[in-house]
Formats: C-alpha cells, sequence, structure tokens
C-alpha cells in the first residue's frame, strides 16, 4: 500500500462530465466557452493543426497508443480521393467504461474535437460509428449534433467558412471486432466486419470506399480540442515524455469503489490506484492479479517484480502495484495499458474460472476468417470450459499454451493477440491454479463475471 498523499484527479476530459449544474445540451456547452476552438482552428491553416496535434505527443486512447499527429501525417493527401474522419465509438473491450461517459455527459466536446480534426485533415465527411447497444448514447449524440448545426458548427460552410463537412451516427453492428478499425470500416460499408490485412489497407491510405481515413477513439478526438486551447508544447507539459496529456482509467472488479478516473499520465501507481483512489480491496481480502488495459492485455501477478531499464535509460525494479499507470509502465512490465480497463482480482477469484470466462467472449467475438482464430479461440473455450466442469486434465495447461502460440502473430488482426495473450500470461503467471484444477476437480463458482 502507498504511503502518499492520495493522488487527485486531474480532470480535462471530464471536466464538466459529473457537474449537477451541467447537462449535454449546447447551451451548456457554450457557457463554458465551447466552440470557441474550432472558430480559432478554422482561422488558422489546416497542417498547422496537425503540426500541434503532433507537437503535443498524444497517443490514441483506443488501444494501441500510436500518436495522434502521426497517424494525421501518414495520410494519402494525394490521391486525389475524398477524405474521411471517423471517431471509434465502439468501446467493447471488456473493463472499458469511459467513451460512453463522454458521450452521455459531454457530447459537444467530441463533435468540437472532431470539427477541429476533419478541418485539419480536410473531411468533408465524418462519421461516428457507436456501439449497437448504446441506443441512448446514439440518442443524444444525434440530438447534438441537430443543435451544432443549427449554430453552424457543423454541416455547411462551418462559421461561415468555405469548409463544409457533414457529421453522421452510424450505430455498430454488435461485435467486438467493428471495434478494430479495418472491421469498423467494412461495417460502416454495410458489409459483415471481417478485418482487412494491413498492408496494403491501412485506413490513412486505403480505409473508408477505399478512400484515405483516419479512425481515432472518442477520447482522443476529445483531446485535440484541448490541445488547440494550450498549444501542442503545453499540452506536451501534462502528463511525462512521450505519455502525454490524461488517461481516463476504468477501474472495474473486487475494489471498495470501482468507477472512472482522470489522472495525468504517469501521475500514480497502479497500487495508488487500487488502495489510495479506489478505497482498496473488500474487507479481508487480498489483491491476486490485475488486467492492466482491458481483458485483451497480459494479467500481472499480485507478487510478480519487474526491472530493467525505461526507453529513457532510466532504471527500474517495481512491484505490480509500483507500475506507474501511463502507456510506457505497463509495457515496461510485460503488458499494456490498452484501453484503459483496470480489472481487479483479489485472493476469491478462481482463476480458471476467469480465464474460461474470457476465453468465452473471444470463441464469441472471432469473425473467423482465419482458422488459427476462428478454430483456436474455440478450442481453448472448450477445455477451459471442461476443466471447470470437473474434468481437467494434466495436459490442459500445456494444451491451452500451445493453442495460443499458435494463433497468436499468425492473423489478419491484432485480435488474434487479444485472444492469445490472456491465455499465455493466466498460464505462466497461474499454473499451479490449472494444476489444481486436476487434483481437485470440483466446479467452485467465481465472484468474477467479465461477461
Ligand atoms: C479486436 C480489437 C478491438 C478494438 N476495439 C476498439 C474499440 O472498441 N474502440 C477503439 O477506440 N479502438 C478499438 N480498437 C483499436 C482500433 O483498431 C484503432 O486502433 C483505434 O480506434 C484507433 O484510434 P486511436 O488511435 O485514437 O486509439 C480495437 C482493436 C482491436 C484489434
Ligand atoms: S484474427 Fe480473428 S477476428 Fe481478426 S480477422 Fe482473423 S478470425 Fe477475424
Amino acid at each position: 500500500m502507498s504511503n502518499k498523499s492520495t493522488p487527485t484527479e486531474r480532470r480535462i476530459i471530464l471536466k464538466n462530465a459529473d457537474d449537477p449544474n451541467y447537462s449535454n445540451k449546447i447551451g451548456c456547452y457554450l457557457r463554458e466557452g465551447g466552440y470557441s476552438m474550432l472558430k480559432k482552428s478554422c482561422k488558422m491553416k489546416p497542417e498547422d493543426i496537425g503540426a500541434e496535434v503532433l507537437k503535443s505527443g498524444v497517443r490514441g486512447r483506443g488501444g494501441a497508443g500510436f500518436p495522434a499527429g502521426m497517424k494525421w501525417k501518414f495520410l494519402d493527401r494525394k490521391s486525389g480521393k475524398p477524405i474521411y474522419l471517423i471517431c471509434n465509438a465502439d468501446e467493447s473491450e471488456p473493463g472499458t467504461f469511459k467513451d460512453r461517459q463522454i458521450i452521455h455527459k459531454d457530447p459537444h466536446q467530441l463533435i468540437e474535437g472532431m470539427m477541429i480534426a476533419a478541418y485539419a485533415i480536410q473531411a468533408k465527411q465524418a462519421f461516428i460509428y457507436i456501439r449497437a447497444e448504446f441506443f441512448e448514447g446514439a440518442r443524444i449524440l444525434e440530438s447534438a449534433i441537430a443543435e451544432a448545426k443549427a449554430k453552424g458548427f457543423c454541416g455547411d460552410k462551418i462559421l461561415g467558412s468555405d469548409f463544409s463537412c457533414d457529421l453522421v451516427v452510424h450505430r455498430g453492428a454488435g461485435a467486438y471486432i467493428c471495434g478494430e478499425e479495418t472491421g469498423l470500416i467494412e461495417s460502416l460499408e454495410g458489409k459483415r466486419p471481417n478485418p482487412r490485412i494491413k498492408p496494403p489497407y491501412f485506413p490513412a491510405v486505403l480505409g473508408l470506399y477505399q478512400c484515405p481515413t483516419i479512425v481515432n477513439n472518442v477520447e482522443t478526438l476529445c483531446n485535440v480540442k484541448h490541445i488547440m486551447e494550450i498549444g501542442g508544447d503545453e499540452f506536451a507539459k501534462i502528463g511525462k515524455p512521450n505519455n502525454t496529456g490524461t488517461r481516463i482509467w476504468c477501474v472495474s472488479g473486487q475494489v471498495k469503489k470501482p468507477g472512472y478516473y482522470e489522472f495525468e499520465c504517469g501521475a500514480l501507481t497502479l497500487g495508488e490506484m487500487i488502495y489510495d483512489v479506489c478505497g482498496g480491496l473488500l474487507p479481508g481480502r487480498s489483491l491476486q492479479a490485475v488486467i492492466p488495459g482491458g481483458s485483451s492485455s497480459k494479467i500481472l501477478r499480485a507478487d510478480e517484480r519487474f526491472s530493467g531499464k525505461l526507453k529513457d535509460g532510466t532504471e527500474f525494479d517495481w512491484g505490480v502495484e509500483d507500475i506507474p499507470l501511463d502507456f510506457d509502465g505497463p509495457m515496461a512490465a510485460g503488458t499494456m495499458s490498452g484501453s484503459g480497463g483496470i480489472i481487479v482480482m483479489d485472493d476469491t477469484v478462481d482463476m480458471v474460472e476467469a480465464m474460461a470466462n474470457i476465453n468465452a467472449f473471444y470463441a464469441h467475438e472471432s469473425c473467423g476468417q482465419c482458422t488459427p482464430c476462428r478454430e483456436g479461440s474455440l478450442w481453448m473455450r472448450k477445455i477451459t470450459q471442461r476443466m471447470c466442469d470437473g474434468g481437467a486434465r494434466e495436459e490442459d495447461a500445456d494444451l491451452l499454451l500451445s493453442v495460443a502460440n499458435q494463433i497468436e502473430g499468425r492473423t489478419i488482426c491484432a485480435f488474434g493477440e487479444a485472444a492469445a495473450w490472456p491465455t499465455q500470461s493466466f498460464i505462466a503467471k497461474f499454473r499451479d491454479r490449472f494444476e489444481e484444477k486436476v487434483k481437485n476437480p470440483e466446479r467452485k463458482k467465481s465472484s468474477l463475471q467479465l461477461i
């Protein structure tokens, strides 16, 4: 447990989100100075906005953590084809629930960020691809877009300029793979969301309708407005080098105060988040494991230690609770911050049950294009389910590992890794629990349900 004082949130994206005097209507947003950054941006050269985003160092908040400014630079502007902007609001990674908060509580912040981004990349058509199950979120966005159009903030000749950009909400198809950017694009085109192979189908070159397309996460696009407000250099001072800005962390599992919290990148450690911010574990429980970035990220065992050198040359020697909450910290510990979904597991969790739960999710969500993913995810589900049902065999841990290893790196999209990494890390770190299932085969119900 940390001895330091409780770290305080720094709310930039969620600044107004939980203010009882704030609503998602445009009046509230304008009262807070909303759309003034769009006004400022429309008077700038589009490439100068891109330069600010590049300087800010802001990394994508959807999972991969790729720098947004660099992605925008890769956009093929010479093709003469239309350019599209897509906001990825699919938020399908188990353990993640931040984008929906922004959409429900401050939709105009997203619309302003998107319109600035659309102007910067000169996209005349923009989409918000929202998860199918977010009925209310889609309704709120549609109503906010109508308000913004009526005031000239999107649509024809934005704020009297020569720039026009239509913004449309597209309801998703209800599958995890619709969150993968090329699957999303296929779905937006009206097809089954089968991911495309990269190369050649990098969206910035061959995206929607084979045209240059930028796909960014909700939280990433909201940051664009704040970058324009203070400039890329100032933004880069928030957080840490290579880990700039704030991040919204979603904490679930067995802590006293689960929820979403926004902190400067690297301002606190995983232990501080669990014990100081989230009030610690339930009475009488001890920490068993943490999944730090949504169910696809590799699990951390509570008693693990990590040592080495960070990219900037700093040496580190951490226990799990010392891992800094940013992009590079979890990566140095052999996992990732992914979509910011921190899942805390105490000593009551049956790790084989938890594994079975995660495997059931991936087996259900595989699009089926690649044999290793389609068959492998199903086998992993069957094996872990059988283990939970009292039929564990001695060879199961190795069998699971062998299946997972044959998925990783052999598929069209990163879903293959998303499905393989949980199994690989659970077996590596909790092999004793899998062996225990062979010796003690009775079914035990886990208190943790990931899906
Ligand atoms: C299986 C899979 C599911 C994904 N789901 C989401 C998602 O729900 N939301 C999201 O923003 N990104 C998701 N991503 C990442 C997107 O492919 C893409 O990298 C991201 O939308 C880019 O935005 P960013 O650069 O702003 O993070 C997923 C990736 C994979 C491989
Ligand atoms: S890795 Fe899985 S989800 Fe991705 S394309 Fe292949 S079968 Fe589909």
